[in-house]
């Protein structure tokens, strides 16, 4: 039985004001009072959130995140947050390489590294993003172009670091479009990824540590798939658009996580077999 750490992300993008940010934290944290054997909760919010989030979820177990930063610590760079601010507030994860920086903001390979050395030098837990888009996906470049990404961004990165990076395979198709991946094209495609980080770190005998890695699962997660996708072996957890913006659709999402922390996942399909 695995036992690398099942994790639920909620990336708010852009959406949410302190305010609203309040009322959603607060009633996540809420929601899992008292509750056992969770995964780990992580809340995503805007930058202007960030510390909104922090202040309700205090005295809970829910971690926050920023969904992007710098890889410099100081300097004249208008309108970007460096590693150092974000700890200064109590952000302990930060996402790298979202299909959204890469598409609209110039996110490249080499800056999805640089940021993820800068992430992992100030001991922030990087959650990095791959994916392919729908033309990649549809002239069989699924496999390569994720490979290609995952290989990109751990370019002269320690095998002691993969105790502390998270990998997400978003694709992009899926994101936002209510195309949910299938469950086991998501695991057969994490598969490739846990193998591609396997194989990078065979010099030197470190491929074990690439079974440490959680790989996460994002496009289009709700509670209607959420259960199917935590019984995948590959899948460790879920990162959260649009169902991380309600409390509602969000809890499920984090039960569904604990049933496999309990390790009492099972798709329909599972337990039907059984009947
Ligand atoms: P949706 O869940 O809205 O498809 O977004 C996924 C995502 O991009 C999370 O980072």
């Amino acid at each position: 039985m695995t036992k690398r750490k099942t994790i639920i992300a909620g990336n708010w993008k852009m959406f949410k004001t302190r305010k609203e940010a309040t009322e959603l934290a607060s009633a996540v944290a809420a929601g899992i009072k008292g509750e056992k054997d969770l995964p780990e909760v992580v809340l995503i919010p805007p930058f202007t959130s960030i510390e909104a989030a922090i202040e309700s979820v205090r005295g809970s177990s829910i971690a926050v995140g920023a969904q992007n930063m710098d890889w410099r610590d100081d300097g004249a760079f208008t309108g970007e947050v460096s590693p150092l601010m974000l700890l200064d507030l109590g952000v302990k994860y930060v996402l790298i390489g979202h299909s959204e920086r890469r598409q609209f903001f110039g996110e490249t390979n080499q800056t999805v590294n640089q940021r993820l050395k800068a992430a992992l030098a100030h001991k922030l837990i990087p959650i990095v993003c791959v994916g392919e888009t729908l033309d990649e996906r549809e002239s069989g470049l699924t496999d390569s172009v994720v490979r290609r990404q995952v290989a990109a961004a751990l370019a002269e990165i320690e095998p002691a670091a993969l105790d502390i990076i998270i990998v997400a395979y978003e694709p992009v198709w899926a994101i936002g479009t209510g195309k949910v991946c299938e469950a086991d094209e998501a695991d057969r495609v994490l598969g490739q990824i846990r193998a591609t980080i396997a194989d990078l770190y065979k010099e030197g005998g470190h491929s074990a540590r690439a079974e440490q890695v959680p790989l996460l699962y994002g496009g289009s997660v709700k509670p209607a798939n959420i259960e199917e996708q935590m019984a995948k072996p590959e899948i460790d957890g879920a990162l959260v658009g649009g169902a991380s913006l309600k409390a509602e659709e969000f809890l499920p999402l984090v039960k569904a996580a604990q049933k496999r922390v309990q390790g009492t996942a099972k798709t329909t399909k599972d337990s039907l077999s059984k009947v």
